[in-house]
């Protein structure tokens, strides 16, 4: 495995991604093959731009032909797919481009893989395929997929899709479920940089409903060790879920995140809820750490880490945040959602 393909490599956890397994293989090379959404952004790769063992593509994974042809042109080995459509709230708002990219794109993908007699198809996908996790249960990669939002539905179908191509064809792959990944370069939607942003700006924080949902916030960069784990050691065929297996309530984040950055709790608003939402996840992680993976940040090392982060980047996420498409979003998700007292 020497020639990557990384699919949304210009997204969030895609260019963390190409941070990281540059420098720690130096006899790999990395395509990114990326569509530009709003969410891909060049500059969550900057500093690249001359190194021979990297290249760029503009690309959109449901385009059977280009892809075809950026497999071929490189001489790719193995392609790591993080290319999706992966905010709920949107999802909510307009499925289609979920069911596009997610469901139709991950088929693309394994065709021209199946075709190209690649080496491994790595699904990235997330703990939201198992839907709202209830009492004290943990997911277990065996348990059934039960998503309950459009973008948990078409990462599920995406999974299924994966697996069967294993199953029908033999092709290798692997697959990870991650939780909530948090770090540099995530795009300002997601609530922690959405939060950290807003109250660096002292404008309010929208916790949807009472805020006691509970997330396994992680660390990216423990992610991306957990993928390079999976795609080196991993068996074939196999699922692996991705978290820290601890879990906190959305109001407990939401504290550090105050604290960090030294502002006060009266910025905190509790607004109408998101539909259908999951009030809980939480994985068991056993299998991962039996190849050998910890991760190294608990919960409040990764918010700090990250608030800081951003406190740092004005820079990167200042131009998004008043581009006329993130004002538009923004107007649309919370525009109309009611502020409720007394929560
Ligand atoms: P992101 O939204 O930050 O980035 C997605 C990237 O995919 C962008 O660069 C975008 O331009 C690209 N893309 C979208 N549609 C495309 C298309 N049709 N063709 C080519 N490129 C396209 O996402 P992220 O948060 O980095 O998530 C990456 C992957 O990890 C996704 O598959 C997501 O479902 C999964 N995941 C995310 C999290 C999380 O907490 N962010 C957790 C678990 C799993
Ligand atoms: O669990 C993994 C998933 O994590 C990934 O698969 C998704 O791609 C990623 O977007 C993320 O999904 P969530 O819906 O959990 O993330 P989000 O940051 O949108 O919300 C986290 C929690 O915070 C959730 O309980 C909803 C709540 N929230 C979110 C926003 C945007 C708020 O209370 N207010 C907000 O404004």
């Amino acid at each position: 495995m020497r020639n990557l393909l990384i699919a949304g490599g210009a997204g969030f956890i895609g260019s963390n991604f190409v941070h990281y397994i540059l420098p720690k293989y130096p006899d790999y090379r990395v395509v990114v093959y990326d569509k530009l959404t709003y969410a891909g952004n060049l500059d969550n790769l900057k500093g690249l731009e001359g190194d021979p063992r990297y290249a760029f593509v503009h690309g959109d994974i449901c385009n059977a032909e280009a892809v075809a042809k950026a497999l071929e042109a490189y001489q790719i080995d193995a392609v790591i797919n993080f290319a999706a459509e992966t905010h709920v709230d949107r999802s909510i708002m307009d499925p289609d481009a979920f069911i596009q990219t997610d469901v139709y794109g991950t088929y693309v993908l394994l065709e021209a893989a199946r075709q190209f007699g690649l080496e491994r198809f790595h699904q990235v996908s997330t703990d939201e395929v198992y839907g709202h996790v209830p009492g004290e249960h943990r997911s277990l990669e065996t348990d059934p997929v039960a998503p309950r939002s459009p973008y948990a539905a078409s990462k599920a179908s995406a999974d299924l899709m994966t697996i069967a191509y294993h199953v029908t064809y033999g092709l290798p792959v692997t697959l990870t479920r991650g939780a909530n990944n948090i770090g540099p370069y995530q795009y300002p939607e997601k609530v922690v940089p959405l939060f950290a942003t807003n109250a660096i700006d002292d404008l309010p924080l929208p916790v949807y409903g009472d805020g006691k949902q509970r997330r396994d916030y992680q660390h990216v960069l423990d992610h991306c060790e957990a993928l390079d784990l999976v795609l080196h050691r991993g068996k074939i065929g196999e699922i692996y879920n991705v978290g820290t297996g601890a879990e906190m309530e959305n109001l407990a984040m939401v504290e550090i995140l105050l604290h960090e950055l030294g502002k006060p709790r009266s910025l905190i608003q509790h607004v109408t809820d998101r539909p259908g939402h999951d009030r809980r996840y939480c994985l068991d992680v056993t299998k991962l750490k039996a190849l050998g993976w910890q991760p190294r940040h608990d919960h409040e090392e990764a918010i700090r880490a990250t608030v800081r982060w951003y406190v740092d980047h004005e820079w990167w996420w200042r131009k998004i945040k008043s581009g006329q498409h993130y004002r538009q979003y923004y107007q649309r998700n919370y525009g109309q959602r009611e502020v409720l007292e007394g929560k």
